[in-house]
């Protein structure tokens, strides 16, 4: 199981830094900020990814074990919905188009939508797509450099957040054993 989730994350970010790659070789201020914007978009998607999954697995775990999860998978999924309305707040004021099409989104997130069998299950999925999401968001905090600081911050403001469930989610882990 762990092999499959390591190769399709490979493939997601790849996916990712294809973008940054085509972003590096423009020149003209429009084209940087219209891969600005697509680098939004595409955390924006992985940040809608990311809440349905935690509301799922909010929804999902119970028993007495699974209370502390579910507190954690609530205020996860609250948070991710704060980053996503920051980043279609950021790629209007950008000029752009926040893009919430249900049927591209799985497509266009770099997280993956993972149902979860089990509390374990659950929280090792969640702890992955976290990996996925820092380590995006650390490439682009790279890749957008002193070009556009306010994009910076706001990707720089997710990613440490990002980390703290990522933390939280190893730390519920550990508990289990
Ligand atoms: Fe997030
Ligand atoms: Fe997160």
């Amino acid at each position: 199981m762990t092999f499959v989730q390591l190769s399709d994350k490979q493939t997601l970010r790849d996916r990712a830094r294809q973008h940054v790659e085509n972003g590096a070789v423009t020149e003209s201020y429009s084209a940087d900020r219209e891969v600005v914007i697509n680098l939004l978009n595409e955390a924006l998607a992985t940040e809608l990814v990311c809440w349905l999954r935690y509301k799922r697995h909010y929804y999902m775990a119970s028993g007495v074990k699974a209370s502390l999860a579910a507190d954690e998978f609530l205020e996860h999924a609250n948070e991710e919905q704060e980053h996503a309305d920051r980043l279609a707040e950021r790629i209007v004021q950008l000029g752009g188009e926040p893009d919430f099409n249900p049927d591209t989104l799985v497509e266009r997130s770099h997280a993956q939508y993972a149902e979860g069998n089990g509390l374990r299950d659950m929280i090792f999925e969640n702890l992955v797509s976290e990996r996925i999401a820092i380590d995006s968001y650390r490439e682009i905090v790279q890749f957008i450099g002193d070009k556009d600081p306010t994009t910076r911050r706001i990707f720089e403001d997710i990613l440490a957040q990002e980390e703290e469930h990522a933390d939280d989610m190893a730390g519920l882990l550990d508990g289990l054993n």
